[in-house]
């Protein structure tokens, strides 16, 4: 293989422009070729993707809100191959669902029942993990293998194994698991992490929406198990899409009821909900293995796990807790990272290792650019103090804290952010980028702004509590201290502001970065560096942002965002005068790492309509990249759907042809590296 060296890096594309268009919009140049869609047979037996509401066995098929993927690259031959660019695993999250699209003429009584079994089943079978072989036919004609067996579809029913700490709490027993130590199945799955060891990393974020409790079940629980379900959400209702109210005794109902109905925890589901909000561990090279639920690592709404592997140091996963106000936490293994376990054939064991004996962190963000680790140790947390009506909560032991990581990163004083949601890790510096997607006014009013989440301003177009706020988000960034995984104090500085340059060209307390129209963006979600193996790798890493975002949408589909971001401390301080929807005023300081411009911030691509742009990979050579494109559509309904793509990216589909979620591969036309 030969390879370019690029010192320093430049983008070396033409910036994409806003677009309203139902296509995935790429820059001239490059190509965009469909892959595995919502529906797409994962076994030569299952039928072709019908696509109108009659499609039934999602258990064998791609499912649906494609969210983080990742390819692990396979041999001619067949086997683990991490250099491959030409045959590999797609791996990727399948989130949620647009229930309109799934049945004939859209769901049956999906607010609260009673639902009938088949499509209630097909609802739980299309959420959870897909694995899928990618071959390149020949200079980068990609298609997937509906009959290979690799394909693996992992469901809110595949059985899991629970790892670490907290494996075999009374809090996680069950009637499937007398002993607490398994479960079944993964759900919300969002974003993810990549493992040194070639395994994957999938994380469980709105899992609490989708568990029923009914109104009798409050008299029957003690306060603190009230105050853990409310303080994770998980309140009196009936769920989400109703599952449990389908007339069956089988459990892939019956689980989704966490009402004490039973004499015991082992009779009923009451602790069902305490079996997700786990980070998951895959091995996408053995359809047989049965995924380890890392209870070390905490339980909250994981949004993605990156895991830092650097010579001689211990294994570092940085983690958004994905709800405004939450957190961004820290596991630094015991055991430190010997190079020989990257290769190891049994990989999960390798997990065993590195994700389950360790300590947990939570950040600090002070206002003077330095920040500090919180550990999460049974014994040095305090008592998490009385909340309004919730009292005292006096944690049991590590499980109690690792269960309830929310409740301990509130006891030990963390510091809220603006919705954490994916990490990413600059392969050359280590420096960790964090986004965090927006807020409200009515979760952090004027008067709560800091250092770190420190802006707050109207949005003209947006009406209620959500009009003021931080409605844009920014990317914070930091760098440890030594940089080393395990430092407990770090240096850390925004690195971009999100902004409409339309509405705000100039307002230096708004539009903070300088964004133009080529680079505008809001909401960033999606972060991920280019692989440090592909040539944008090797001297100036380029990061790649997602957005999902409600506030631009009038302007433009969600986008992704190509950067090249240079370092923590690159700016400086500045002060931003703020303003809530009262005309009220504060100002703010903070640090705010250097302006974008067109050399160091430009847009790569506008998704069709009304979806998200969620997960991202590139082969090893840099020479594909792979994006999800989330949700089109996912405002239409069965009769009138309001994206047709993927079929309208050719240019045309009939009016009523339904979307699918779908990843696409992105090539350069000259066979080039992506972005360069
Ligand atoms: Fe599933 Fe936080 O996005
Ligand atoms: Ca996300
Ligand atoms: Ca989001
Ligand atoms: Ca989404």
């Amino acid at each position: 293989t030969t390879t370019i060296r690029v010192s320093p890096a430049v983008l070396g594309f033409s910036a994409v422009a806003h677009s309203l268009e139902d296509i995935a919009a790429v820059p001239a140049g490059y190509s965009v070729t469909v892959m595995t869609r919502l529906g797409d047979p994962l076994a030569a037996s299952v039928p072709a993707y019908a696509n109108d509401g009659t499609d039934t066995d999602f258990a064998h098929r791609i499912g649906d809100h494609g969210d983080a993927l990742h390819f692990f690259g396979l041999s001619s031959a067949g086997a683990r191959d991490d250099n491959s660019s030409t045959r590999g695993l797609m791996v990727q999250n399948h989130e949620n669902l647009s229930t309109q699209y799934l049945h004939p003429n859209g769901p049956t009584n999906v607010s609260s029942g009673p639902r009938p079994e088949d499509e209630a089943k097909k609802e739980i079978e299309a959420h959870g993990v897909s694995v899928s072989e990618y071959a390149d036919g020949g200079d980068r004609q990609w298609s997937y293998v509906a009959d290979s067996s690799f394909n693996r579809r992992i469901t809110p029913m595949t059985p899991m194994a629970l790892r670490g700490p907290a494996a075999g709490s009374g809090m996680l027993v069950t009637a499937y698991s007398n002993d607490g130590t398994a479960g079944r199945g993964t759900i919300n799955n969002c974003a993810n992490g990549i493992s040194g060891w070639a395994t994957n990393l999938t994380c469980e974020e709105n899992w609490a929406g989708y568990f029923r409790r009914d109104a009798s079940d409050v008299a029957l629980r003690t306060d603190r198990e009230l105050t853990a379900l409310a303080r994770y959400g998980v309140s009196v209702r009936t769920g989400n899409y109703a599952w449990s109210t389908v007339a069956s005794t089988d459990p892939m109902f019956t689980k989704w009821n966490a009402t004490i109905t039973g004499a015991t925890a082992t009779d009923d589901y009451r602790y069902e909900p305490n079996q997700y909000g786990w980070v998951v561990e895959i091995d996408p090279y053995d359809p047989t293995s049965t995924p380890r639920k890392r209870t070390a690592l905490g339980r909250c709404g994981h949004e993605g796990a990156f895991v830092r592997i650097a010579e001689g140091q211990k294994v570092g996963v940085y983690m958004g807790d994905d709800s405004r106000r939450e957190y961004l936490y820290k596991y630094v293994s015991n055991a430190t990272w010997d190079a020989a376990d990257a290769d190891a054939s049994d990989r999960l064991a390798i997990g065993d290792k590195y994700l389950d004996n360790g300590t947990l962190y939570v950040a600090r963000f002070d206002a003077d650019g330095t920040g500090k680790w919180l550990p999460l140790v049974f014994g040095s947390v305090p008592n998490r103090p009385a909340v309004g009506t919730a009292p005292e909560y006096v944690f049991a032991d590590q499980a109690d804290i690792l269960i309830n990581a929310r409740l301990a990163a509130d006891a030990v004083g963390a510091t809220p952010m603006d919705r954490p949601e994916w990490t990413a890790g600059n392969p050359v510096t280590g420096e960790i980028y964090l986004t965090l997607t927006n807020n409200n006014a009515s979760n952090r009013p004027l008067d709560g702004t800091d250092a770190a989440n420190p802006r707050h301003y109207g949005d003209p177009k947006l009406s209620g509590s959500t009009s003021y706020g931080n409605p844009n988000g920014h990317i914070i960034r930091l760098r440890e201290d030594g940089d080393s995984t395990d430092a407990t104090t770090f240096a850390w500085d925004i690195y971009l502001f999100g902004a409409d340059a339309t509405d705000y060209p100039s307002d230096a307390s708004v539009n903070v970065s300088g964004l133009t129209t080529d680079n505008d963006f809001s909401s960033p979600d999606g972060l991920w560096f280019s692989r440090e193996s592909n040539p944008a790798g090797q001297i100036n890493p380029v990061l790649w942002i997602e957005t999902d975002d409600g506030a631009m949408t009038d302007r433009t589909n969600c986008m992704l965002l190509a950067a090249l971001p240079g370092n923590v401390g690159d700016g400086g301080a500045v002060t931003l005068t703020n303003k809530d929807s009262t005309g009220a005023t504060m100002q703010q300081a903070t640090i705010a790492g250097a302006a974008a411009t067109a050399a160091n911030l430009r847009r790569f691509l506008v998704g069709p309509s009304e979806c998200e742009i969620t997960g991202i990979d590139m082969t090893p050579d840099g020479r594909t990249l792979f994006v999800g494109i989330q949700h089109p559509g996912e405002r239409g309904d069965a009769a009138t759907p309001t994206s047709h793509w993927p079929d309208s990216q050719a240019g045309s589909a009939a009016a009523t042809v339904r979307p699918r979620s779908a990843i696409i591969a992105i090539t350069k036309d000259d066979g080039g590296v992506i972005a360069l």
